[in-house]
């Protein structure tokens, strides 16, 4: 098969969906590997190291997507590669369409192969596509706040880990799931005093089995919440209710509660966030401060880590990318029905069906294409 990766053109997007040795994997396995010049840039990968891993290298965006039979990306497209797009090609991306009615169309209109990363789901519920940055967004929570909570941008002036002699900071991070996770084991590493609020009892079973001494778990609600304001240093959000808006478990008035220069960092941002006073901000303008407390609520953290990102989602990619590569994408989403689930559009049908419902359009059950390979 014939694999091309464009250049992200997304403002701000340095990540690219294929690494040299991706493009290696592919060509290993007798496929060839077309890049974007300079694809890679942003991430730390030249021309010259996809070259050295077998890939050609081509000038244009439009020549990438004229060239490849699967294209592989990070961002969904953007208008200017919509008519890029043609029939049958195969686009293994994040798309995001509920949130997005002309790229909807867009792909529709294409006939093109829509696989989505973000709807890749396991029978066990988990979005091996999405966990990645999550884990990425969850280490940096920390890295954010522990660099906020100093004098001279705008925190109190505590130390995360304290010293011999003084007491660590008091770090809250709502939610224990994949971003939580990360978050409490990078404050634990750094010596804070640690609690993770949830409200699934097993999940706080299980934290309270692998997280080390200076982690407690604690119901999440709100007495257990305003009873800690006074003392925090840090407040991670981590909440998700999959297919919901994040419940506000920080409200305005809550605010006056904590000491002046307390950080919040709303990791949650991308789904309304879990504080009330919680407004998207941007890696350029990261934080604003209300009522004397610092918030960063920046809704794409691992854009400012695109090494780390790039390496973390295509570690996850790529096992399904060669798969769709040797069997074609048919073949492939019925061998693993995890992929299955990430066919949004096929051919001008949409076949997702929470993305129908949301734009009013027909919905085509995925099964019709899986049953009728052609
Ligand atoms: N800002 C970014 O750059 C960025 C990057 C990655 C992920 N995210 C977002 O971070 C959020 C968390 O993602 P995740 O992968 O950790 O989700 P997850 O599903 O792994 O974890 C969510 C946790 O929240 C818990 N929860 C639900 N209601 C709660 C409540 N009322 N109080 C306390 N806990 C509650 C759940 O039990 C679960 O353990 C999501 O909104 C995700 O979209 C943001």
């Amino acid at each position: 098969m014939r694999i091309a990766v464009p250049r992200e053109i997304k403002n701000n997007e340095n990540r690219v969906a294929l690494t040299p040795a991706g493009a290696k994997e592919f060509v290993k396995n007798g496929h060839e590997v077309f890049i974007q010049r300079s694809a890679g840039e942003g991430s730390g990968f030249s021309d010259a190291a996809y070259q050295y891993a077998g890939a050609e290298i081509l000038p244009t965006i439009e020549a990438t997507y004229e060239t490849g039979e699967m294209i592989m990306k990070v961002k969904e497209p953007i208008a200017p590669e919509y008519d890029l797009i043609r029939e049958d090609q195969l686009i293994f991306t994040y798309f995001h369409f509920a949130s997005h009615e002309p790229l909807t169309k867009a792909m529709i209109n294409s006939k093109a192969v829509c696989l989505a990363y973000e709807t890749v789901e396991k029978q066990d519920r988990s979005l091996p596509l999405l966990v990645p940055m999550s884990e990425v967004a969850g280490r940096m929570a920390v890295q954010k706040g522990a660099n906020y909570l100093e004098k001279p941008l705008g925190g109190r002036g505590i130390l995360l880990g304290g010293v011999p002699g003084t007491l660590p900071a008091k770090v809250l991070i709502l939610g224990g799931g994949i971003v939580g996770t990360q978050a409490a084991w990078m404050a634990a590493g750094l010596g804070a005093d640690v609690t993770i609020m949830d409200v699934s009892l097993p999940r706080m079973r299980y934290l309270s089995d692998v997280m080390p001494k200076n982690v407690k778990t604690m119901m999440s609600n709100e007495y257990n919440i305003r009873n800690f304001l006074p003392s925090v240093d840090l407040i991670i959000g981590a909440v998700l209710i999959p297919g919901a808006k994040a419940p506000h478990l920080i409200t305005k008035d809550m605010l006056r509660e904590m000491v002046p220069g307390t950080v919040l960092v709303d990791v949650a941002v991308d789904q309304g966030g879990c504080i009330e006073t919680c407004q998207p901000t941007t890696h350029e303008n990261p934080t604003y401060t209300i009522e004397g407390v610092l918030h960063y609520c920046v809704a794409n953290m691992p854009g400012a880590v695109p090494y780390t990102s790039t390496l973390a989602l295509t570690n996850a990619t790529l096992p399904y990318a060669l798969e769709l590569a040797r069997t074609g994408w048919q073949e492939a989403c019925i061998r693993f029905p995890e992929l299955k689930s990430g066919l949004n559009i096929i051919r001008g049908d949409v076949v997702y069906e929470a993305v129908a419902n949301t734009f009013d359009l027909p919905y085509v059950p995925v099964s019709y294409y899986l049953n009728h390979i052609s």
